[in-house]
């Protein structure tokens, strides 16, 4: 099932998310349902909170879908590891449109539970390093903004209030 995605402005995009303690059949399906609507919105992440969930669960797909085996599930997801430096564009579903630079490790390795609970490390590099920290920030309530200068982040944060009144976001 396809869920809409919440964008900036709602309150669970910034709230630290719950940890997830049961591992069953609904775990599993809300993971489904997470891809199914990274797909449909054309990202290579979600957590769960973009679907209004607050929840310590992400998944990632930096091939868009085109490779099966790339699915990842992160549950109760942490940093264990992180070296070098990357500085890219950067997006995210829940604020449509903006993009900025953000500096990023170039080597993140994640220590993670999948869907049965058994816990796994990982490491990525490049985009797939990107995609750890950024969906990791959002289960701490953390949107890319706030890696920006504030003058930037004022920027957007104006903007989006603006298409906010015109019942545009
Ligand atoms: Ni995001």
């Amino acid at each position: 099932m396809i869920h809409p995605i919440v964008k900036y402005g709602d309150k669970v995009l910034e709230t630290p998310a719950q940890p997830v303690t049961q591992f069953d059949e609904e775990l599993a399906k809300l993971a489904e349902d997470m891809f199914e609507s990274m797909y449909a919105a054309h990202g290579v992440g979600l957590a769960a909170p973009q679907i209004g969930r607050s929840l310590r669960l992400a998944v990632i797909d930096v091939t868009s879908g085109m490779n099966p085996e790339a699915r990842l599930v992160l549950a109760n997801p942490e940093i264990i590891h992180s070296e070098g430096e990357q500085r890219e564009e950067e997006g995210c579903l829940s604020l449509p449109g903006f993009h900025a630079a953000v500096l990023r490790p170039k080597f993140v390795t994640v220590r993670a539970q999948n869907l049965r609970g058994e816990w796994f490390e990982m490491r990525g590099e490049g985009l797939l390093a990107r995609a750890f920290c950024h969906e990791i920030d959002h289960l701490n309530g953390v949107l890319f903004i706030q890696h920006l200068s504030l003058l930037k982040r004022d920027l957007i944060r104006r903007r989006v209030r603006k298409l906010q009144k015109r019942g545009e976001w």
